[in-house]
């Protein structure tokens, strides 16, 4: 199995399959934007400037992110695959992601794209809730992703939560911020080869098929 990098706009769905893959094929799922969320909650300075810079809807720094990704890296085991979601977003990240890996021997990877357009990506940001124990998403905009009992996850039991940057205004900032810092990383991953497109506009099921080709070609 190769490792995979989703690269998508906020809401494409990186958790939502990332989870999925995990699940199917014994994948380490490593989301950058959990590490912060759960860096944040020790509401120590550290936590407290993600806090910031997080409902601001732009990146939190290099250098914080970077130490979070090294760590969860290093506790790997070496036969483990896995998906990185939501890193890099710059192409810095991307940069050093490749030294990275180099130093871990991970040179199979792919990169997916995630194609969703803005209007849908809003929209599902709104509808969006999170399970603060097991990170699953819902969407209660969507019949195929609302939980099977209101406001509860159908993983562990635990009541679900709306994500504290999931408002307009937010989001508007992280989708401009992934404009202008996060898209060239698509360019970058192009130039090697290595990029996929899959639109996460199809249904569930579609898109799957779509990201098992990727991973299985
Ligand atoms: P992060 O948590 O990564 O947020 P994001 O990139 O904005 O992406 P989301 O988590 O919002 O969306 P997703 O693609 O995971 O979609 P989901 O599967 O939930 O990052 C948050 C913040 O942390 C950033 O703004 C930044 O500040 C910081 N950060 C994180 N990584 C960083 C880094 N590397 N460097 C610097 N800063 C970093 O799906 C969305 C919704 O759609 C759900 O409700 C789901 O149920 C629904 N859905 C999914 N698929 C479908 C479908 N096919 N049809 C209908 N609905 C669907
Ligand atoms: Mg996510």
């Amino acid at each position: 199995m190769k490792n995979i990098i989703f690269v998508a706009p906020p809401a494409a769905g990186k958790g939502t399959y990332s989870s999925v893959l995990e699940k199917k094929f014994n994948y380490v799922h490593i989301s950058t934007g959990d590490l912060l969320r759960d860096a944040r909650k020790r509401e120590d300075e550290l936590g407290k400037k993600i806090t910031l810079l997080m409902d601001s809807g732009k990146l939190v720094t290099d250098d914080i992110v970077l130490e979070l990704l090294k760590q969860k890296l290093e506790s790997l085991d070496s036969n483990d695959r896995i998906i990185l979601d939501g890193f890099p977003r710059n192409v810095n990240q991307a940069k050093v992601l490749d030294d990275m890996f180099n130093s871990l021997g991970m040179i199979d990877y792919e990169v997916i794209y995630l194609e969703i357009d803005k209007e849908s990506a809003l929209k599902r940001t709104l509808g969006r809730l999170v399970c603060p124990k097991c990170k699953s998403s819902y969407n209660e905009f969507n019949e195929e992703m609302k939980p099977k009992v209101d406001n509860t996850c159908d993983n562990c039991g635990t009541l679900l939560e709306k994500r504290s940057d999931d408002t307009k205004e937010t989001f508007e900032i992280r989708f401009d911020t992934y404009m202008s810092e996060t898209k060239p990383v698509l360019d970058y991953y192009e130039e090697k080869g290595k990029l996929h497109s899959v639109s996460s506009l199809d249904g569930i099921e579609t898109v799957l098929k779509n990201l098992e080709g990727v991973i299985n070609g």
